[in-house]
């Protein structure tokens, strides 16, 4: 049997730091289910002494999955540490990842610390944490620029005092694949009990090398964990994506011989779930998950395809959860077939009545739409209308203006609380007198940093998703709305971030 490469995912945490992709408890928690139907092994929740909100949602994620290592950041202190696993404390596995900085410049200028200093908090870090949950991840920050000999000293230390897993990061996306590789060899080699803990590599993409380096760490290194995130995203230029790594290692098993225990087919759902809810659009050319990751435009490739695919097809396309765009039901479709269609692209609503409010959604858009692609089902379960959660805000009707020369109008009508209201306004464009027709009653007072519309199946048919982003107070949230209507489609957005904003569960701050 092949050794096992461990698939460790910081889209929660890691990913999370992301200017503006900051989620709800509620978001992440629909987000760890599917990382959990994908089988990822250990799922990084977030960092639990950072913030109230971060703390809950670690706590709820560790109650509710059970087939996943549920996993906390944690700086290298008491404090933190204890929150961690008090957070941590209903998971059926549970990790504490502690990390602290070991390059002279993190050293110095961030920390303040000597090398010594820094030796010394690594250890009694790891001391503290291993009294209170078997399974501890250390993580010497901006690992790749530190000297190799103090970085030897440090993690000999830390797995001397019990921690299980040695992560190396390479926090500034600085390596190149050869070097990175050899850099974790070359530890693994000089620390006398590196037999002792298990190796992961952890890299950011600023370079564009985020996964060719996390497979040189693999392949050269012998690390057995990857740290990545679905989509890539991360700060910055992003993380090692979960999907390219996943599949690169699937598809080349003759090269890395090695298995990895993510359930394939979840990838392309699980992708469209966090770009829904971060707003953060996958590029069309984005390996594995990009919308012509499987396109032949090309006459010849076509043909090739069309005679035996794996002329121009090293992945199926079914294998990571795509259907070939196919219409996969109609206006005639009844309740029991659209559930197994929900079944089979994996997404498991919470209750009956939810199952009830999407196909209600679902007869609704088959009637204005003749074609319903699979992209449009999993648009139209990621409405907040189809959960039964109470929200603050729902859309009713709209009616807008426009015509050449005259200056748009539009009148919509909205729910707050459950009570009918409405609101009237002119604008720039349709969509700007929509959204301030909402604001006519609302004044939010939030400013928009975002709006980007995009076609989720390829014709003038397709329906509209829009993503707001909206900031106030110092919070920022993500709205999305899809209808064959872009209009209504930026209404229903504006309404769902609104909601978000006036929630009064903590939000989940971006960590630094
Ligand atoms: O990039 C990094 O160094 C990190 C650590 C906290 C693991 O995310
Ligand atoms: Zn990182």
């Amino acid at each position: 049997m092949a050794e096992k490469l461990i698939i460790f995912d910081t889209t929660l945490r890691d990913g999370e730091q992301s200017p503006g992709a900051s989620m709800t408890k509620d978001e992440k928690l629909r987000i760890a289910r599917q990382l959990e139907r994908l089988k990822v092994d250990v799922i990084e929740a977030g960092f639990a002494a950072s913030s109230n909100g971060d703390f809950e949602a670690v706590q709820a994620i560790a109650n509710a999955i059970k087939d996943s290592t549920i996993c906390s950041l944690s700086r290298a202190n008491d404090r933190d540490i204890a929150r961690a696993a008090e957070a941590l404390q209903g998971a059926a596995s549970a990790r504490i990842h502690t990390f602290i900085a070991t390059s002279a410049l993190h050293m110095e200028k961030k920390l303040r610390m000597t090398p010594e200093q820094v030796l010394e908090q690594a250890k009694q870090s790891v001391r503290f944490a291993r009294n209170l949950v078997g399974d501890i991840e250390f993580s010497p920050e901006d690992g790749y620029r530190s000297d190799p000999d103090f970085l030897c000293r440090v993690i000999e230390a830390v797995i001397a005092e019990g921690a299980t897993t040695i992560n190396v990061p390479d926090t500034v996306g600085y390596a190149v694949p050869e070097l990175y590789g050899n850099f974790i060899k070359s530890l693994r080699e000089r620390v006398p009990n590196s037999d002792k803990a298990i190796w992961s590599v952890h890299c950011h993409n600023d370079l564009g090398m985020a996964v060719a380096n996390s497979l040189a760490g693999v392949k050269i290194g012998g690390a057995r964990q990857v740290e990545c995130t679905i989509n890539g995203l991360g700060e910055r230029a992003g993380n090692c994506s979960l999907e390219e790594v996943v599949m690169a290692v699937k598809t080349r098993r003759d090269y890395y011989g090695l298995d990895v225990g993510i359930d394939t087919k979840h990838i392309v759902a699980a992708s469209r779930m966090v770009s829904q809810t971060t707003g953060f659009v996958v590029q069309p050319n984005k390996a594995v998950v990009g919308a012509n990751a499987f396109a032949h435009a090309s006459g010849i490739h076509q043909d090739g395809v069309l005679k035996a695919r794996d002329t121009y097809e090293i992945m199926r396309a079914e294998d990571v959860g795509w259907s070939a765009n196919k219409i996969v039901l109609g206006k005639l479709s009844g309740r029991n077939a659209f559930k197994q269609r929900l079944q089979e692209l994996g997404v498991q609503l919470e209750s009956e009545t939810d199952v009830n409010n999407a196909f209600a959604k679902f007869k609704e858009l088959a009637d204005r739409k003749s074609e319903i692609f699979d992209e449009d089902i999993l648009a139209l379960v990621s409405d907040e209308s189809v959960t039964s959660e109470k929200e603050q805000f729902g859309f009713v009707s709209l009616a807008q203006h426009s015509e050449t020369g005259e200056r748009p109008q539009a009148s919509i009508v909205f729910t707050v609380d459950g009570k009918e209201v409405r609101g009237q306004s002119d604008g720039n464009g349709p969509v700007d007198a929509s959204l301030k027709a909402i604001e006519s009653h609302v004044q939010s007072g939030a400013e928009m940093v975002l709006y980007s519309v995009n076609a989720i199946s390829g014709s003038t048919e397709s329906q509209g998703e829009v993503t707001v982003r909206l900031q106030n107070s110092g919070r920022v949230v993500n709205g999305v709305g899809a209808d064959p209507d872009i209009v209504v489609a930026s209404a229903k957005a504006y309404l769902s971030a609104l909601n978000k904003l006036q929630s009064k569960s903590d939000r989940v701050a971006a960590q630094g």
